[in-house]
């Protein structure tokens, strides 16, 4: 397994949309394997292959606390979403950032398993969330293209701060 890089906002390719997955096989699992290594690395609850430069339509996210529940979805595509919540985000290609985002409260998801089995996974909370997160990355989507244009230019202005100031330690 290895630890992949990931791509941090505005990297341009952040806005590739992803192509659904058709080969299910060793190199696709090897894949997942490798997806998952990078999030746990990087102390993530969730990790789209476009932030890893990847454009198939694949996401990984484990909400536990003690890392061991795993969810890799293939395929996914949402069947129904119910109610909202408001959840402070943060992303990996967005290293120190956190905003709130109004997103569904519940998500029905039908997606495919990495032998290409179909499944569908309900979803609540926080998992919604960030499924719903992941689920954008695959369509090009990063979770400040919610704000505001002035909240994202404050917070974007902090993110650029953040990286001189990491630049010049
Ligand atoms: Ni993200």
């Amino acid at each position: 397994m290895s630890v992949l890089p990931i791509l941090e906002f505005p990297d341009p390719r952040l806005r590739t949309r992803a192509e659904p997955v058709r080969v299910f096989d060793a190199k696709l699992k090897q894949f997942v394997a490798d997806l998952f290594e990078t999030m746990y690395a990087a102390n993530g609850v969730g990790l789209a292959a476009t932030q890893v430069d990847v454009h198939q339509r694949v996401l990984v996210a484990d909400m536990s606390d003690d890392r061991k529940q795993p969810l890799a979805l293939i395929n996914a595509q949402i069947l129904e979403k119910e109610g909202s919540q408001v959840y402070q985000e943060g992303c990996l290609s967005f290293p120190g950032l956190y905003a709130d985002v109004t997103r569904a409260l519940k998500v029905k998801v039908k997606a495919q398993d990495l032998d290409g089995n179909e499944i569908v996974v309900e979803a609540e909370g926080p998992l919604a969330v960030c499924i719903q997160h992941e689920m954008d990355h695959l369509d090009g989507k990063v979770f400040v293209d919610y704000l505001s244009s002035l909240k994202r230019a404050l917070l974007l202005k902090r993110l650029d701060k953040q990286r001189k100031q990491a630049a010049s330690a």
